[in-house]
């Protein structure tokens, strides 16, 4: 009883049970009541003709043709005097004879009347037809109606009947194999897959079963094991990807330390070496700061808190920071912004942002190019542009460039000194201030980088 298909079936089973037993029982009985009605009404009839007859020509041989007429297998007829003695009768072995003639005396009806109407205890129904002729004759005629044919026609019914209800539980079987074969195996297999699921094998897959709510369910299932696989992958591709960014600076580091520590080396180059393991100490600082800022963004327990500011003196304020670095590359860096223009935002986490996009400019410029920071006003929002005419990006790792740790050409970015983890952070920070950013750039020509808060 712990499938689905079974319990729906008896449930099934019992409400067709119950409305075709009221069905069959409501059809038997009318059938049956109709039936035994005409029958009543047509001895009736008969009867009276017959009383009609000998009414109007009262004698022997009148009673002798009433009595041939009659003469057959279902009906038959007896005529009395008015004590209810047989005068003529069709059969003289008539079965309920006496019985009936019992009754008449004890009763001596003065109209037509059913004497006797339980078809199923009596072989016949009767009725009784009181005559007075015109020669002042007393008497009844009385009509014999065989039950067999109501019988039959019974026993018929209940082998029809029986035929309907016999049927009724083959297609009722069928259903169920069909429910079982439309409900239960996809259940069993999606039941089956999330049992894989939880025991960490992701490799899953169900058929298309449909739009309906299984096929939505299954569909479901399916995407989350695909989503599950997928984040394994990722998962596995960021741990080596981590691994590998940490290993090449301690490399370094390691390599330094070791020359450093040699006896024979002179006072200045053991600083140059010093100086470069700071260096590259303070990369991986900034790499581990990255990766912990992106961990808590996505963990969620990354909040903002957003104020009112003038874009002016904030963006001047970057512009002090960088200027040095874009005055050594001999890049020059122009900024686009009106005096009134009032942000809102986090502005430490918008000093990243605008922070990350710039150093992306400085890092993929050419010498003496012109970078421009561009702030304005566009229907509530405020949009925030960095344009470089810089080395480029290939159309075909535009997408990309936001992952974690991805950059273009590997081997492109380490001689950069990068290691493709800005633009994922800028990213999330853009959508935990409820914005959006978008590139657009061509090889050789440069990049501009928008994002709209
Ligand atoms: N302005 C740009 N011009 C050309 N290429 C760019 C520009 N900005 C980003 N890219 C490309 O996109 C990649 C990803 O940028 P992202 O800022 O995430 O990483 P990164 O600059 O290499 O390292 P990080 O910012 O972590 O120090 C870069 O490796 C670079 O190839
Ligand atoms: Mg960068």
């Amino acid at each position: 009883m712990n499938r689905i298909s079974t319990k729906l079936a008896a449930y099934f089973f019992i409400v067709v049970l119950i409305m075709e037993s009221f069905l069959i029982f409501y059809l038997h009985q009318n059938i049956i009541q109709t039936r035994t009605e005409e029958e009543f009404s047509q001895l009736l009839a008969s009867g009276s003709n017959h009383r009609d007859v000998l009414i109007g020509h009262y004698s022997d041989i009148t009673m002798k043709h009433i009595v041939l007429m009659e003469k057959g297998e279902e009906r038959e007829v007896v005529i009395t005097d008015s004590n209810g003695n047989v005068t003529n009768s069709s059969d003289e072995e008539i079965i309920s004879l006496k019985e009936t003639l019992s009754l008449l005396k004890d009763n001596y009806p003065t109209t037509d009347t059913i004497l006797i109407s339980d078809w199923e205890e009596n072989p016949y129904i009767v009725s009784a037809h009181p005559y007075i002729s015109d020669t002042g004759n007393t008497g009844y005629v009385v009509m014999f109606q065989s039950t067999r044919s109501i019988e039959q026609l019974v026993s018929e019914l209940n082998m029809h009947f029986g035929m309907a209800g016999g049927t009724s539980v083959v297609v009722l079987f069928i259903i169920y194999f069909g429910l079982s074969k439309i409900l239960t195996r996809p259940l069993i297999r999606m039941k089956e897959a999330t049992e894989k699921l939880s025991e960490g094998d992701f490799d899953v897959s169900l058929p298309f079963i449909g739009k309906d709510e299984l096929g939505e369910l299954s569909g479901s299932i399916q995407k989350l094991a695909n989503d599950l696989e997928r984040l394994k992958t990722e998962r596995n591709e960021f741990l080596a990807s981590i691994a590998h960014e940490l290993s090449t600076p301690l490399t370094y580091l390691i390599g330094y330390t070791k020359v450093a520590m040699r006896k024979e080396v002179s006072e200045k180059e053991r600083e140059n070496y010093l100086a470069i393991i700071a260096e590259e100490s303070e990369r991986m600082k900034e790499l581990v700061k990255n990766l912990l800022d992106l961990a808590k963004m996505d963990e969620n327990t990354f909040t903002v808190s957003k104020d009112y500011f003038g874009a002016r003196p904030f963006l001047e304020d970057i512009f002090q920071l960088v200027e040095h670095s874009f005055e050594l590359k001999g890049l020059q860096l122009n900024l686009v912004c009106e005096e009134n223009v009032q942000l809102y935002a986090d502005s430490l986490r918008l000093e990243q942002i605008v922070l990350n996009l710039l150093d992306n400019s400085l890092k993929y410029s050419k010498e003496n190019t012109t970078v421009t920071l561009k702030v304005y006003k566009k229907e509530e929002k405020t949009i925030i542009s960095v344009i470089d005419f810089g080395i480029g990006i290939p159309a075909d790792e535009l997408g990309f460039i936001f992952e974690k740790l991805y950059r273009v050409e590997k081997s492109r970015s380490r001689s950069f000194g990068g290691s493709g983890i800005g633009l994922a952070v800028v990213k999330e920070l853009v959508e935990a201030h409820g914005g959006s950013i978008e590139v657009k750039s061509v090889v050789g020509e440069g990049s501009t980088f928008t994002v709209t808060i």
